[in-house]
């Protein structure tokens, strides 16, 4: 059995999914690839430039709230890359709506998409890693939202606070699985996520949505790469002795 390890990342056409997996390529890992059918063409160039970097690197279009999406892609990442060491989770979706606006289907959306789809996503891995016995890494995305509320985004909030909360009692779970399970908890980081159409009137990208949730506007956003940087440290061997966590990158945002 070769030493290579394969991590299987959400959300992986663009942002901080696609930074994660690329920086994990630099790493000698093998990546498998998953995104919404309207992403094909960007996760093909992400896979080509993991290609390029000499890895091997597989796509899979699917939902991940859809539970058979992710266990069979999870079944092709294993036959094909040989596998499962790394589950980033990072699939997710935002939500700028004050709450008293925010309907049933807003809220049955968002912890489908930012919930459930990471329940799917570390119950499948684990359940292979497990099946292994090499231990692991499960690895999710939460926010700054995860740890305190922000205006406007009180669905969003419960969302990452849920992701928090399931990331925490996993540990506990897999400890003697030797698989540590983590969050990231990105601050503002300038993805496609939060750009808007009117940036450029109010001073680019990011600043509609900074003021929608009542930002300082003079906070400055990070790039994709400061998360990925993160992501890498998690799943390093040394790393092992770190599970449970949620952590921050978000320039100073929160202490906790
Ligand atoms: N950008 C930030 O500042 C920030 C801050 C805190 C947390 N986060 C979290 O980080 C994660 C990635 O955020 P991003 O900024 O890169 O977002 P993004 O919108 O730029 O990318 C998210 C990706 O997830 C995919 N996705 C959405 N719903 C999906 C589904 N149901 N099934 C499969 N794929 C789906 C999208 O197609 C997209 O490619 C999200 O969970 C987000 O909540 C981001």
């Amino acid at each position: 059995m070769s030493n290579t390890r394969v991590a299987f990342v959400t959300g992986a056409a663009q942002g901080i999914g696609e930074a994660i997996a690329l920086r994990l390529a630099n790493d000698n890992i093998d990546v498998a690839l998953f995104d919404l059918k309207d992403k094909e063409p960007l996760l093909q160039k992400v896979a080509q430039a993991i290609q390029a970097k000499g890895r091997k690197a597989v796509y899979f279009i699917g939902d991940v709230t859809v539970e058979d999406d992710i266990k069979t892609s999870i079944d092709k990442t294993v036959s094909q890359l040989g596998g499962l060491d790394i589950m980033v989770a990072n699939a997710g979706i935002t939500m700028f709506k004050p709450f008293i606006d925010s309907d049933d289907d807003d809220y049955k959306r968002i912890m489908d998409i930012n919930v459930l789809g990471v329940v799917h996503c570390y119950k499948h891995a684990a359940k292979q890693m497990i099946k292994q016995g090499r231990g692991g890494r499960i690895i999710g995305a939460c926010s700054g939202a995860g740890k305190r509320g922000i205006h406007s985004m009180s669905l969003y909030s419960g969302s990452k606070f849920a992701v928090r909360g399931i990331t925490q009692a996993l540990a506990l779970e897999l400890a003697a699985n030797k698989i540590t399970v983590n969050a990231y908890c990105p601050g503002f980081i300038l993805t496609p996520m939060l750009a808007h159409p009117d940036d450029d009137k109010y001073g680019g990208h990011g600043s509609v949505a900074k003021m929608a949730a009542k930002m300082d506007p003079n906070y400055e956003g990070a790039q994709p790469g400061v998360v990925a940087e993160l992501v890498a440290y998690i799943v390093k061997p040394e790393a092992y002795f770190m599970t449970g966590q949620a952590i921050n990158m978000d320039g100073g945002l929160l202490f906790d």
